[in-house]
């Protein structure tokens, strides 16, 4: 670091004032969570420099023999971890390791049936303006309007009359349980395979606080860096054999493998693999399970708290890590997360089911507990700053209200510092 403020001093400045951010404000946001002292050092290594293309002992460079020994440590952790017979880690993102999967499944204008984006859906299950929803036919199924939950009756009649080669069981604003069981019997019944991406429930899942995606679905994709609380970065994981092509010249790992490379990826990061298997050993230790029971009970806490203040929590509450809520009642989603993060509280603004709001500007916000709960708050905590928030949402032109939450968000922030050891 000392290095980096000589050599290039308007970096190093913004790098640690963005670590300063981090550290003075209650990180709200679902896909965010601070990564372990440890899985950032591994990323900080020269490990960066190497060119690994291929997959360990099968590369195309030479000088790989430590490179290949800290991959196969992390694929054969994911496999542990995630009780998966193949695992791949060199997906750059969650995107990369959606488009690798698509590629290795489905053809360009092949029919993918996901789940629609205002419910809960990610960009990359089918958005017009995403590669998804550009190269492949994407139909979706939704909720129920009343009950806000996973519209399975829809699902299978949306299946039937669509017949897609790939079903998706994929949220990222969904605050209920996936129930993969039912989804495996739509797809068995139209004959498609069936993709899990668990980006956001990943570390609940291998904590058992969340049912498994195995042996329903043949493919499983995650981020790394949101409850699993990894580096930056996607993995898949796979059956071995391909269930619809159990003949074919290639098995359903081999697909995968090639999908990624050299079907959408160049040479891996390295330092970032180095980084995941540091994440995936500490996800194997109790307190990781400890931690991942913490960051429900702290979100249904606050779920609960916003409907005390009478918001509308979508779904009326959570079984996993985040909550929407709708803040239309009150004014503009974007001025609201705007407001909050003035206060040291950050968010992000998401769409809510058969949301008639622009995505831009949606009549929701996405609130998640991650973050806070690895700062160590708990469930007095939680409520505590449910309550600020909900303050604030319902007065968002108060400026006396606005003065009022600015210190209480700051007294929890010290009471809850992170990365004290830091050095920067
Ligand atoms: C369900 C889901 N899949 C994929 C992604 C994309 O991940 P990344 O931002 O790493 O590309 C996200 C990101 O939020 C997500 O929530």
């Amino acid at each position: 670091m000392k290095n980096l403020k000589k050599t290039d001093p308007e970096i190093y400045n913004l790098i640690k004032k963005e670590i300063r951010r981090q550290k003075d404000g209650l990180v709200l946001i679902a896909s965010e969570n601070y990564a372990s002292q440890a899985v950032l050092s591994a990323m900080a290594t020269p490990l960066s420099n190497k060119y690994s293309e291929g997959y360990p002992s099968k590369r195309y460079y030479s000088g790989n023999e430590f490179i290949d020994k800290i991959e196969t440590i992390a694929i054969e952790r994911a496999k542990k971890l995630f009780k998966a017979e193949h695992a791949n880690l060199q997906p750059h993102s969650g995107a990369q390791a959606n488009a690798a999967v698509y590629l290795a499944l489905v053809k360009p204008g092949d029919k993918i049936l996901g789940f629609d984006l205002s419910c809960g859906g990610h960009l990359t299950h089918g958005s017009k303006v995403n590669f998804s929803g550009k190269l492949y036919d994407f139909s979706y199924y939704g909720v129920d309007p009343k009950t806000e939950l996973i519209d399975f009756k829809e699902a299978r009649e949306a299946a039937l009359k669509f017949q897609p080669k790939l079903i998706l069981a994929s949220t990222t604003s969904y605050s209920r349980t996936l129930d993969f069981k039912k989804f495996r019997e739509i797809a068995d019944e139209v004959k498609a395979y069936l993709m899990a991406d668990i980006a956001h429930i990943a570390g609940l899942v291998v904590a058992g606080f969340h049912p498994h995606p195995f042996p329903f679905c043949d493919v499983v994709t995650t981020t790394t860096h949101k409850t699993l609380r990894g580096p930056r970065g996607g993995l898949i994981l796979s059956k071995t054999k391909d269930r619809l092509d159990p003949k074919g010249k290639f098995t359903l790992a081999q697909k995968i493998d090639s999908g990624v490379f050299p079907g959408i990826q160049g040479g891996p990061l390295e330092h970032v693999i180095a980084a995941k298997a540091v994440c995936l050993k500490e996800a194997m230790k109790p307190s990781f399970k400890k931690y991942q029971k913490q960051v429900i009970l702290n979100a249904k806490i606050m779920a609960d708290e916003f409907l005390k203040h009478g918001l509308k929590v979508i779904s009326n509450g959570t079984d996993n890590h985040l909550l929407v809520i709708d803040v239309s009642p009150f004014g503009e989603s974007k001025t609201i997360q705007d407001e909050l993060a003035m206060a040291g509280l950050y968010v992000n603004r998401n769409a809510i089911p058969f949301d008639t709001k622009q995505p831009y500007n949606p009549s929701g916000i996405r609130i998640g507990t991650p973050a806070i709960t690895t700062r160590g708050l708990k469930e007095k905590e939680a409520r505590q700053v449910a309550c600020l928030m909900a303050e604030l949402i319902k007065n968002i032109s108060s400026r006396r209200i606005k003065k009022q939450i600015k210190p209480e968000v700051k007294k929890i922030v010290k009471r809850f510092p992170i990365y004290e050891d830091f050095q920067w």
